[in-house]
C-alpha cells in the first residue's frame, strides 16, 4: 500500500485528477490517495492558498500527484508551483515529449526528455525596480545546482541507453552565469565518456528543435530555458494535453503535467487527462511499480492509435469521461 498526496488543483485540475486516479486504481495497485487541495478554489473557501494540511501531507507521504494551479495574482505567492519546488528542493524537473502513433504532427520520431533545473536561474524571484524606467531581475546559477541537474540528465541517459545529451545555454553572452552551468555540464560529462555531448546555444536550440527535433534524446538546461523548451517540445508532439512531468528532489517528488489550469475549457468535460495520467506513469516508475506503469502506458498508446476515443485538443470528439472509460476498459482487459 502506497500513501500518495493528491492535489487536484484549479480549473481542469479536478477533472484530470479524478480521471488519473480512476485509471491508476484500475490497475489494481493499492494506493491510499490522501486528497488535499491548494489554489484559487481553496482560497475562495478558506482564505489561504496552501492550507497547512497540504504541506503536512506532502511531508508525510513524500510523493504527490498534483493537478495544475492557477497562478494567483496579488495574493502573497509569486506562484504556488515555484514555491513548492523551492520549499522541497525539487531540483530536477523532468519533462519527456514523444510522438504517439495516431497523433499526426509535422514529425514522427520525436522522443526527447528535457531536464530543467527547477530551483534557481531567473526563477528565484529577485526582481527590483531601480527607478520608474529601469527594472532588474537576478539570475542565480550555482555550482551545486548545476552539477546535480547535469548529473541527473547524464544518469538518465546512461540508464535508458541514450547516446547524446544536449546542453542548452547562452554562455556566449552570459559568460559568468551560463558559463558556470556549461562548465559544470562539461565536468559531469567526463564521467560518461560513452555519451556524446552537444553544446547548443539556446537560440540555435529552438531552431534545431523545430527543424530536426529527432536529433535530441536528452536535453539539460537552466530554469527559464527549460520551461520554454518543454512547451516547445510539447507543441512538436501534439500539445500540452499529452506531456507529463516530474519534480524530483532528494526526499520528495511531485508529479504534474506541463500544462496549466486551462480556464477556457474547465468544467466542460473536455480536458485531456493524458498528461496527468502519464505523470502518474512516471510516479509509478519512481515507486518501482514498472509493470503497472507499462500497462497504463500501453493503454494510452493503443487508445490514441485506434483514434475512436480522443479528446478535442487531439482532433477527436470524446469527452474526458469517455476517453477515461476507454482507458480503464483497456487496462482491465490487460490485467
Ligand atoms: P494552460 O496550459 O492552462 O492552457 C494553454 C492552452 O492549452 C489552453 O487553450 C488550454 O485549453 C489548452 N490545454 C492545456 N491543458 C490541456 C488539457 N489537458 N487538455 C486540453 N487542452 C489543454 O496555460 P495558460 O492558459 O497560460 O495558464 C492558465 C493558468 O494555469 C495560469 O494561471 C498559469 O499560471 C497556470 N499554470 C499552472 C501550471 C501548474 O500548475 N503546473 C503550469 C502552467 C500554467
Amino acid at each position: 500500500m502506497y500513501n500518495v498526496t493528491l492535489i487536484p488543483g484549479d480549473g481542469i485540475g479536478p477533472e484530470v485528477a479524478n480521471a488519473t486516479r480512476a485509471v491508476v486504481d484500475a490497475t489494481g495497485i493499492q494506493i491510499n490517495w490522501e486528497e488535499v487541495n491548494a489554489g484559487e478554489a481553496v482560497y475562495e473557501k478558506v482564505g489561504t492558498l496552501v492550507p497547512d494540511e497540504v504541506y503536512a501531507s506532502i511531508e508525510k507521504n513524500k510523493i504527490a500527484l498534483k493537478g495544475p494551479i492557477t497562478t494567483p495574482i496579488g495574493k502573497g505567492f509569486r506562484s504556488i508551483n515555484v514555491m513548492l519546488r523551492k520549499k522541497y528542493d525539487l531540483y530536477s524537473n523532468v519533462r519527456p515529449s514523444r510522438n504517439f502513433k495516431g497523433i499526426d504532427t509535422a514529425f514522427n520520431n520525436v522522443n526527447m526528455t528535457i531536464f530543467r533545473e527547477n530551483t534557481e536561474g531567473l526563477y528565484i524571484g529577485e526582481e527590483k525596480v531601480i527607478d520608474d524606467n529601469v527594472t532588474e531581475a537576478t539570475k542565480r546559477i550555482t555550482r551545486e545546482g548545476s552539477l546535480r541537474i547535469c548529473k541527473e540528465a547524464f544518469e538518465y541517459a546512461k540508464k535508458h541507453g541514450k547516446k547524446t545529451v544536449a546542453v542548452a545555454h547562452k554562455a556566449n553572452i552570459l559568460k559568468i552565469t551560463d558559463g558556470l552551468f556549461l562548465e559544470c555540464a562539461r565536468e559531469i560529462a567526463k564521467d560518461y565518456p560513452e555519451i556524446k555531448v552537444k553544446e547548443v546555444i539556446i537560440d540555435n536550440m529552438c531552431m534545431q528543435m523545430v527543424s530536426n527535433p529527432s536529433q535530441f534524446e536528452v536535453v539539460v538546461t537552466m530554469n527559464l530555458y527549460g520551461d520554454i523548451l518543454s512547451d516547445l517540445a510539447a507543441g512538436l508532439v501534439g500539445g500540452l494535453g499529452i506531456v507529463p512531468g516530474a519534480n524530483i528532489g532528494k526526499d520528495i517528488a511531485i508529479f504534474e503535467a506541463v500544462h496549466g489550469s486551462a480556464p477556457d475549457i474547465a468544467g466542460k468535460n473536455l480536458a485531456n487527462p493524458t498528461a496527468l495520467i502519464l505523470s502518474a506513469v512516471m510516479m509509478l516508475n519512481h515507486l518501482g511499480e514498472t509493470s503497472k506503469a507499462k500497462i497504463i502506458e500501453k493503454a494510452v498508446e493503443e487508445t490514441l492509435a485506434e483514434g475512436k476515443f480522443r479528446t478535442k485538443d487531439l482532433g477527436g470528439n470524446a469527452t474526458t469521461k469517455e476517453y477515461t472509460d476507454a482507458l480503464i476498459a483497456k487496462i482491465k482487459a490487460k490485467i
